[in-house]
């Protein structure tokens, strides 16, 4: 018998919440995003409740209108280090830069993740998307949006060339012959490209899962066809279930137009629910964030998916400004939604603002109402798994572990126990084979 499909769930670890005002609420740990013993605490519940992985996002450019979660927080292969000391199973993600980074250097990092948590290190690999990234690393221009995927595509080529620079059995450590390694099994790369030239080997060997999980998180057409070659898994965000099956098939389609197995790479839709003991105890929640709200904080908020573009020149009751190409360089499929939204439903720019900053997921109620919505969504084809945030940190986590994921368990959707002790493992995707490996290896193992 078939074991049946069952979700995967992750936990975004970011600070006292993933809303502009979350630290603002009273519930809230005050500092919440450089904090040890709150990130500590937060994995501790998420790694109980069996979650897949708890993830760490990151940017690479904060002014004084940024959000304040990113005025002051941990950098995620740091606080993801601290953490794989205090946990066994749970999947560690971070994000870090294809942009502002060296393939060398992120290969050696996440290597060492890997290993530091046996098997369960995990790389949500992006192109950063604001201009202001450049000032901070002296390298002139900031990458036009393609050219930013046609970097990232062979920063992960090399990467993951890098990572099967020794082979699983390459280290002998003989005391007595004095031999420490195989020669014939380490590799060099030699890798001579358009953006990178590395040679090789890399210091340091695959880990127990073989490679860290890739992740992608660009809903663009480069980013979908990104996610299609080189991603063993996708983060996305998605307002209604018909925009997520039609972005699930299609990158499920592109992944098998590279010759890959759509279960080869699983996508996550991110969301935010937000949960009560009725409906109206949740809308009421949810109006106690979005009321810690201001204009002006939804202005600075709206701005930041378009580079920080100016909305101050615009009257706020008028309808939405036609902007043309403002936004396409940076969150690219985030600012074309937000357009098409306005346009669709003749919103002003206050609408706009407002809504952006505190959507009114329909993840919001009882909650048999979210299993419902998240059994729907994972058996239409929508998702393999969800992204969790929650606008106000524990709680969020607290609501939906203690009074939504048992209704899952009980319905057989996700699991009571743990399937293995890697990322891999538990997300069912395999290891990935050494390139190096010669056939009668494989075949005798
Ligand atoms: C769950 C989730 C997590 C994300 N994490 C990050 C992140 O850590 N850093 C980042 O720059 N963008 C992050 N993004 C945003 C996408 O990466 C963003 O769309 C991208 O940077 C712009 O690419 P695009 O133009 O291809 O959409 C995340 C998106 C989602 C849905």
């Amino acid at each position: 018998m078939t074991k049946k499909r069952q979700l995967k769930l992750g936990v975004m670890l970011h600070g006292a919440g993933g809303h502009m005002a979350s630290w603002r609420h009273p519930n809230a740990t005050i500092d919440a995003s450089v904090n040890f013993k709150f990130y500590k605490q937060l994995l501790e519940k998420a790694e109980a409740a069996k979650l897949d992985l708890a993830f760490v996002a990151d940017g690479l450019y904060i002014h004084e209108k940024s959000l304040p979660h990113f005025l002051n927080r941990f950098e995620p292969l740091t606080i993801l280090s601290a953490l794989a000391a205090v946990s066994s199973k749970i999947g560690l993600v971070g994000t870090l830069s294809t942009s502002y980074s060296e393939p060398f250097t992120v290969a050696r990092q996440f290597a060492s993740l890997d290993i530091l948590s046996d098997g369960r290190a995990g790389w949500n690999a992006v192109t950063s998307p604001l201009e202001g990234s450049a000032l901070n690393y002296g390298k002139g221009e900031h990458p036009a949006h393609g050219e930013r995927y046609l970097i990232a595509t062979e920063f992960l080529e090399v990467t993951k060339g890098l990572w099967d620079s020794w082979e699983d059995d390459a280290f002998i450590r003989n005391r007595e012959t004095g031999v420490f390694f195989e020669p014939e099994k380490m590799h060099r790369l030699h890798h001579k490209g358009k953006y990178f030239s590395v040679d090789g080997p890399l210091n340091i060997s695959r880990s127990k899962q073989g490679q860290p999980v890739i992740f992608q998180a660009g809903s663009s057409e480069p980013g979908k066809d990104l996610a299609a070659r080189e991603a063993d898994a996708v983060f996305t965000a998605h307002e209604s279930i018909e925009q997520a099956v039609e972005f699930y098939r299609d990158v499920k389609a592109r992944a098998m137009a590279n010759g890959r197995s759509p279960d080869e790479i699983l996508i996550f839709p991110g969301i935010s629910p937000i949960i009560g003991k009725t409906d109206e105890e949740a809308y009421q929640k949810y109006l106690e964030i979005a009321n810690l709200i201001s204009i002006d904080d939804a202005l600075n908020y709206l701005e930041r998916y378009f580079d920080h573009f100016d909305f101050r020149q615009y009257s706020l009751d008028e309808p939405f400004p036609e902007l043309g190409d403002i936004g396409k360089n940076s969150f690219q499929s985030t600012t074309d939604r937000i357009k098409e939204m306005a346009k669709q439903e003749h919103l002003t720019l206050r609408e706009v603002a407002l809504r952006v900053t505190s959507p009114k997921t329909s993840f919001i109620g009882t909650p048999e109402k979210i299993a419902d919505l998240i059994q729907t969504w994972f058996e239409a084809g929508a998702a393999d798994g969800f992204m969790l945030s929650g606008p106000v940190l524990p709680d969020g986590l607290t609501d939906f572990v203690e009074h939504v994921l048992p209704i899952l368990q009980k319905r057989g959707l996700f699991r009571t126990e743990y399937e293995s002790d890697t990322l891999r493992g538990n997300l069912g995707l395999k290891i990935p084979r050494n390139r190096y490996e010669r056939d009668e290896v494989i075949n005798n193992a």
